[in-house]
């Protein structure tokens, strides 16, 4: 019996398991090696969130199980179906090795939680690892102990479809939010019955794209690429990611899925990374697409001898790596470290000790599920963004003004977001439902589709335009669907669809106040009538609990908290943008009138509309004074940072305090700014609080020109503030060694 080996791990244990592995690794023939690196969809089934390809029939899945020709099975729904299959496995096979069951968890499974560009916005790593957490309770009940998150990608690029499911635009959110997650998912020790292997995705660069479009050509520098991309995969990994996925994108000539400077140089020689990596969905079949290998074997060898341990789905290494291994193509030491890999993380989840665990049918829930709903409102309304709110229309009364709820997006479509692949979620309530509820007189809501959400409907402007007459304020409820973000859904135009911008712009000639409810996956160029709007919140996609999170904010029993993890350009012409850019020879400083000759565009100014971190509350919050410790900060210290806000409304405040640097000069050029903390801060009515950062100098490192990470003495400048655009500013210099 191999004992456990994570959390109760003792040094005597973790011998005796991996003496274990060894003797059962020594038994094993080439093709049982092989199998245990073959990951598949369920037969029989029409496979989820992929593309269809080549499928057995159940009973060969079933006969190839029983052969120990399959490591695991993914997004497999279902106990029956799990039991069967681990029965195979472990009584009916030769050396009785136990599947591991995988999914894409990605922000929820029963209850559906925010999107995770969403929790970004909560600027609350400790609330991401919250519903982590819950997510790995609820999908461990369904038998599943490894989740095909976090996604760490960072995305700078709007029209990218994928950047709903990770922490946005900057290195020191990503990398927060990928521990936080990884802690969420695995818990505190590995082998108990509700913890999920996480893994970090897509190893690497995917995010960076041309033109945003999906699975599209990646070409960084080395240097932009260890230090925007990689940061987050080794926060990941730092805190104890057992398994991470390698990307479909080349980098630069090499599809990532193949790549043996990322996945054995960066990955095994400089992190030392002990757990195994599994190839995304056919990847190293698509080898052969990318014309990286002229077939079928060649792309086997490639992806195994690059560095990635597990195919997923395509079954490329189980027709091709035992006559590999025979022609002596690839060694049988390859083979037995990526074996050794898997079947460590196995034990360490306590697949050998206990192969049924959590697959029995149980009685009554295993999870607590109003406390999961309850954490699905809390984090849904905390990662909502208020950009504007002209005239403090909101909060909005609960009685004595008619509003009229305008827009396709006030029913119960749409509220989950791209990732909810598995079905069975409690009914979610919608925005229409959840303001009837909160209202003094149910009939002072009036409700109008208005129109579709990329076409009109007939004489659906003229019913909202006469609602909006007949109302007080107007709450319009628009933007993008599911299915316009998420994986293959990059967009060309990053705008509110037509149909919606007319209905929008048609509205708001009715002169009415209105409040803009966004939806949506990805940052908006908003014009006309969304960007005059009096209020705008941008509501992303919540889960479950959408509704009566954005009822909690609109009616002010929850003071908005949440702050922009990607920046929103004035037009889409603008992306890919993000705040951290370089200065460039011939900068457009942004408080300088517009110049000839600099980095600018003639007809839009480099301003974001809304700026990355930015975000408003119900009370008012005054950033009064910056006391820095020192203007020197010595080589071998730390310089410790004081900011004193105060709350100059009527209502409690919170606040997200966030801490810039920008190197003045370096032999490396670096970005204007760079966040490297931020605290999220709650201050009473008319109180003021400090907040505190200590800067040492692994806080100013970059990669240098030797491509090694680097501190260089000199000057910099600093900011505490509430975005990426604002803040105190005060300066030090880090003083020679
Ligand atoms: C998909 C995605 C990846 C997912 C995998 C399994 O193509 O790229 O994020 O985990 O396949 O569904």
């Amino acid at each position: 019996m191999l004992a456990c080996m994570a959390g109760c791990t003792t040094g005597v244990q973790q011998s005796m398991a991996d003496a274990r592995i060894e003797s059962l690794i020594g038994r094993m023939t080439v093709e049982e090696k092989v199998g245990q690196l073959s990951l598949y969809a369920p037969a029989g089934v029409d496979i989820v969130a992929n593309p269809q390809a080549a499928q057995q029939s159940i009973d060969q899945q079933m006969a190839d199980i029983r052969a120990g020709r399959v490591t695991g099975l993914f997004n497999n729904e279902g106990l029956e179906g799990k039991r069967r299959a681990q029965e195979a496995a472990v009584k009916e096979s030769r050396l009785g090795i136990p599947l591991i069951f995988g999914a894409d968890i990605i922000h929820g499974f029963r209850t559906v939680f925010p999107v995770p560009l969403a929790e970004a916005a909560s600027w609350e790593p400790a609330l991401a690892e919250r519903t982590a957490r819950a997510s790995a309770q609820e999908a461990s009940a369904d038998g599943f102990r490894w989740t095909f998150a976090p996604m760490v990608d960072i995305a700078r690029d709007a029209r990218w479809g994928r950047g709903v499911e990770g922490a946005g635009e900057d290195v020191y959110v990503g990398r927060q939010f990928a521990a936080a997650r990884v802690r969420g998912f695995q818990g505190s020790d590995l082998s108990r019955a509700d913890a999920m292997l996480a893994t970090p995705k897509h190893f690497a660069g995917y995010g960076a794209a041309e033109g945003g479009l999906d699975y599209n050509t990646v070409d960084l520098s080395e240097r932009t690429l260890r230090e925007v991309y990689l940061p987050p995969f080794r926060s990941a990994i730092d805190a104890g990611a057992l398994s991470i996925m390698s990307a479909f994108n080349e980098i630069g000539g090499i599809p990532s899925n193949a790549n043996a400077a990322l996945l054995t140089g960066v990955l095994r020689k400089e992190w030392r990374f002990q757990g195994f990596v599994v190839s995304d969905y056919t990847a190293d079949e698509e080898l052969i697409a990318h014309g990286f290998a002229a077939d079928g074997r060649e792309a086997a060898r490639r992806a195994f001898m690059a560095g990635t341990d597990v195919s997923m789905q395509s079954g490329l290494y189980m027709k091709y790596l035992p006559g590999l291994v025979a022609a002596g193509e690839v060694p049988k030491s390859r083979l037995d470290d990526a074996v050794r890999r898997v079947l460590r993380v196995k034990a360490r989840l306590g697949l050998f000790d206990q192969p049924f665990r959590g697959l029995d049918k149980q009685d009554g829930p295993r999870f607590d599920a109003p406390a999961h709903q309850a954490l699905a409102r809390e984090a849904a309304s905390r990662s909502i963004v208020l950009l504007k709110n002209e005239g403090d229309l909101l909060p909005l009364p609960r009685s004595g003004k008619k509003i009229a709820l305008i827009g396709p997006f006030a029913g119960i479509s749409d509220l989950f977001g791209p990732w909810r692949i598995f079905p069975d979620q409690a009914p979610p309530m919608g925005i229409e439902e959840a303001m009837r509820s909160r209202l003094a007189s149910p009939d002072l809501l009036t409700v109008v589709r208005g129109s579709d959400v990329d076409a009109p409907i007939a004489g659906g402007i003229a019913a909202a335009v006469a609602a909006a007459r007949d109302a007080d304020i107007v709450v319009l409820s628009i933007g993008e669907n599911e299915q316009m973000s998420g994986e293959a859904r990059s967009r060309s135009d990053i705008e509110i669809p037509k149909a919606q911008q007319d209905l929008a712009d048609a509205v708001a000639a009715a002169g009415k106040p209105v409040v803009v409810l966004l939806r949506n996956g990805r940052a908006l160029a908003l014009e006309g009538g969304v960007r005059q709007a009096s209020a705008i919140l941008v509501t992303w996609f919540l889960g479950s609990q959408t509704g009566p999170a954005i009822a909690d904010v609109l009616y002010g029993d929850v003071n908005p908290s949440g702050r922009l993890p990607v920046s929103f350009p004035q037009t889409p012409g603008q992306v890919p943008y993000y705040y951290s850019h370089k200065r460039t020879g011939r900068p457009q400083l942004a408080d300088a009138p517009a110049q000839m000759y600099k980095a600018r565009y003639l007809d839009a100014t480099n301003d974001a509309l809304y700026p990355f971190g930015h975000g408003l509350g119900y009370a008012r919050v005054r950033y009064d004074a910056l006391e820095v410790q020192s203007g020197r900060m010595a080589w071998d210290g730390s310089l410790k940072i004081r900011a004193r806000l105060s709350n100059t409304g009527r209502r409690e405040a919170e606040e997200v305090a966030q801490l810039y640097i920008g190197a003045r000069s370096a032999s490396v050029t670096r970005p204007v700014r760079e966040l490297k903390g931020f605290r999220k801060v709650r201050i009473p009515p008319g109180e003021s609080t400090d907040v505190d950062f200590t800067l040492s100098r692994a806080d100013l490192m970059f990669i240098g020109q030797n491509l090694k990470p680097t501190v260089e003495s000199g000057p910099f400048d600093l900011w505490v503030g509430p975005s990426a655009t604002q803040g105190l500013k005060s300066s030090f210099v880090l003083v020679p060694e």
